[in-house]
C-alpha cells in the first residue's frame, strides 16, 4: 500500500510517499525558517500563507522523486494536531479533498505519534518496549512505547519545550531562530563547566520537565555580564546545553530503569543534537541500555513519519471522517496518546 503523507503543523510543508509503512519512496520538506528567522520565531499567519503556496509543488515533487502518479496512491495521511491551527488546516484540508476526489481512505495523524514512528522508520531493529523522548520546539514528552499503537505518556514539560529553550537562548545571544543547531555549534567552542546553569529535576518521582528556570537564568547572566558578553557566548551556549542534556539524560535513563526496558529512542528536532546523542549513549551503555536516534532528515518535521503512522491507522481501519477537524493542543485520540 502506498500512502501519501502530508505535514503542515508548523513551519515546514512536507509530503512523502511511503510503501507499506516502512519504505520511503520520497520525502520532500519545504522549510520556511528563512522567512520566520527575520521575526525571531514562527509567525502563524505567515506560516499558513506559505503552506498554501508550497503544498501543491511539494506534493508534485514527492511524486516526481518517487516516479509515481496520483493513480498509484492508495491512502492519504495528514497531520491533524497538535500544532498551529491555520497551518494544520492547509495540509489536513488538502488531504481530505484529495481522498474524497480519489475515493481513497484518509487518516488524520497525531504529530507526536508521527515523531515516535520516525524511530522505526530509521531503524527497524528497534524493539518494543522502549522509552521514547519527543523533543521539539513545542514538546518535551517521555513515552513508554510497548506496541505500534500504545504510547503511555510518562512525563512532559510544564512550561517551555526544550527546543523552545534552545531557540530562546539563541535569540538572547543574538543568533536568532531556529536556535538548536547554532547553539550546538557554538557550544563546541565553549567550556560546559565554566558557567553553571541550574538543572531542574522537579519532584523525585516525576518525569516532567521545566525549562523556564534555566532560560531566566541565562537571561540574568547575560544582563549581569553585558560589558564583554561576546567573549562569553560560547561558554553560555556550552553551559546551557550541558544543563539541559543532564536533565534529559537523567530522566530518560531513570524511566528505562523503572520500566525495565533496554531501549531508548530520541525523536523530534532536538534529537538531531549529536552532543546529546553521544552523551546519552555513553551513560545509557553503563546500564546496558541502547540508544536510537532517527536519521538526520527524520529528526525534524517531515511527512514520511506521518505516512508511516497513517499506514498503520489505515491498516487498523482507523479512518478519519471528512467532518473531523484539526486540533491545536494534544488530546487523547484513537491510539490513546495524550
Ligand atoms: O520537530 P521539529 O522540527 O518541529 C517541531 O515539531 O517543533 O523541532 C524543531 C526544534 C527547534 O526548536 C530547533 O531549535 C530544535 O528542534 N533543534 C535542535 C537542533 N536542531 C533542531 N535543538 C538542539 N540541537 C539541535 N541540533
Ligand atoms: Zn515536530
Amino acid at each position: 500500500m502506498i500512502v501519501l503523507g502530508i505535514e503542515s503543523s508548523c513551519d515546514e510543508t512536507a509530503a512523502a510517499l511511503v510503501k507499506d509503512g516502512n519504505v520511503i519512496l520520497s520525502s520532500v520538506v519545504a522549510s520556511q525558517t528563512d522567512i520566520h528567522h527575520q521575526y525571531g520565531g514562527v509567525v502563524p499567519e505567515i506560516a499558513s500563507r506559505m503552506h498554501i503556496e508550497a503544498i501543491v509543488p511539494v506534493i508534485d515533487k514527492a511524486l516526481t522523486r518517487a516516479e509515481l502518479s496520483i493513480n498509484d496512491i492508495d491512502g492519504v495521511a495528514a497531520t491533524r494536531g497538535p500544532g498551529l491551527i491555520g497551518a494544520l488546516l492547509i495540509g489536513f484540508s488538502f488531504a481530505k479533498a484529495f481522498a474524497y476526489a480519489r475515493h481513497i481512505k484518509f487518516a488524520g495523524v497525531n504529530h507526536l505519534e508521527g515523531h515516535i514512528y520516525s524511530s522505526f522508520l530509521s531503524d527497524p531493529t528497534l524493539k518494543f518496549p522502549f522509552i521514547c523522548l519527543v523533543a521539539s520546539g513545542g514538546h518535551t514528552n517521555i513515552y513508554y512505547v510497548d506496541s505500534l499503537d500504545s504510547f503511555e505518556l510518562m512525563g512532559q514539560t510544564r512550561d517551555d519545550a526544550v527546543g523552545e529553550a534552545f531557540d530562546k537562548v539563541s535569540k538572547m545571544i543574538g543568533l536568532g531562530y531556529p536556535g538548536g543547531a547554532v547553539i550546538e555549534k557554538l557550544a563546541k567552542k565553549g567550556n560546559p563547566d565554566k558557567i553553571k546553569f541550574p538543572r531542574t529535576y522537579l519532584e523525585k518521582e516525576s518525569f516532567d520537565f521545566s525549562f523556564s528556570g534555566i532560560k531566566s537564568s541565562v537571561l540574568r547572566y547575560i544582563t549581569e555580564h553585558k560589558e564583554n558578553i561576546d567573549s562569553k557566548k560560547a561558554d553560555i551556549a556550552a553551559g546551557f546545553q550541558a544543563a539541559v542534556i543532564d536533565v534529559l539524560k537523567t530522566k530518560l535513563i531513570k524511566a528505562s530503569l523503572i520500566k525495565n526496558c533496554k531501549n531508548i529512542a530520541i525523536t523530534g528536532g532536538v534529537s538531531a543534537n549529536q552532543t546529546f546523542f553521544k552523551l546519552l549513549l555513553k551513560d545509557a551503555a553503563q546500564h546496558g541500555i541502547k540508544v536510537f536516534a532517527p536519521k538526520k532528515e527524520l529528526c525534524g518535521d517531515n511527512a514520511a513519519m506521518i505516512a508511516a503512522r497513517g499506514y498503520r491507522l489505515l491498516c487498523n481501519k482507523d479512518y478519519t471522517e471528512f467532518d473531523h477537524d484539526v486540533f491545536s493542543k494534544n488530546k487523547i485520540n484513537s491510539a490513546g496518546i495524550k
